[in-house]
């Protein structure tokens, strides 16, 4: 309860605070770099973008990967959960050339000796780049949330296309609890237990030809075979031992 909102609002924090680290470490790199103090904020900002990188991605990770949440099929299901791993890939591209660049910088820095900055306005402008793979990637992680591009809901989906049959085809008689007023309007799936216990044979017969003289009607020309079984199902599934 308490854990996954933790981790949740780590995640989204980290995301507007390396954006402005990100924008602050652009700036940085714009200039003066003359003296050791210039290049130490440098450093001191990519110090705090590192820090903050490896929690926003941990917690995502952690989120994506553990059970902690909805699960990982939950995500590894959905195209926008990998158009969402790919931004970020592309993200991490942008920043090599920047990192290692840094790195550099350290190493030099810690033999008294001033780094070269010729490749600066390169780096600055990648942080560009890298600023707009980060903003697609929340657009598509808002998108994923709202279980677009989603092929199918997580469980059984048998269960689910069943429902909606039942619900456009057989709830006006039965009814949403599978009772049929008591009975009155049609068969009660929860109350006459005699109705379920019948095999699939009989009952998928009576929704393919319907029940002579009553008003359970054939549905051969409704619904294909494929369909009489999968609402059968979800009858089952749903009534039978209620
Ligand atoms: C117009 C009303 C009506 C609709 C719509 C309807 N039913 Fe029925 N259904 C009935 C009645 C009435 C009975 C009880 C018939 C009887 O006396 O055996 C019944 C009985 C049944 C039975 C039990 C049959 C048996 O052999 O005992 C099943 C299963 C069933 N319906 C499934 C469905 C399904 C699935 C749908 C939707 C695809 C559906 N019904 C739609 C009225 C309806």
């Amino acid at each position: 309860m308490w854990l996954p909102a933790i981790v949740s609002a780590v995640h989204l924090t980290c995301l507007a605070l390396g954006t402005a680290v990100l924008l602050l470490r652009a700036r940085s790199l714009a200039g003066p770099l003359v003296v050791e103090a210039d290049f130490k904020r440098v450093l001191a900002l990519d110090n705090a973008s590192g820090i903050i990188a490896l929690l926003w991605m941990g917690s995502g990770f952690y989120r994506a990967f553990s059970t902690l949440e909805k699960g990982s099929a939950f995500y590894t299901s959905s195209p926008l959960f990998w158009v969402k791993m790919g931004l970020l890939g592309v993200g991490w591209c942008f920043e090599m050339p920047t990192m290692l660049t840094l790195l550099r910088w350290r190493k030099e820095l810690a033999t008294d000796s001033l780094p070269d900055t010729k490749n600066v306005d390169r780096l600055r402008r990648l942080h560009h780049f890298e600023l707009a793979a980060m903003v697609g990637v929340v657009f598509a992680a808002s998108l994923m949330a709202r279980g677009i591009g989603r092929a199918a809901p997580p469980g059984a989906p048998e269960v689910r296309t069943g429902a909606k049959i039942y619900a456009q085809h057989c709830a006006t008689c039965h009814q949403p609890d599978g009772r049929g007023m008591n009975g009155k309007l049609a068969a009660d799936f929860v109350g006459d237990k005699t109705r379920l216990a019948k095999p699939d044979t009989v009952l998928l017969n009576s929704i393919q030809n319907g029940v002579p003289n009553t008003a359970m009607m054939a549905f051969s020309s409704q619904l294909n075979e494929d369909e009489r079984k999968l609402v059968l199902a979800y009858v089952r599934e749903t009534f039978a031992g209620k």
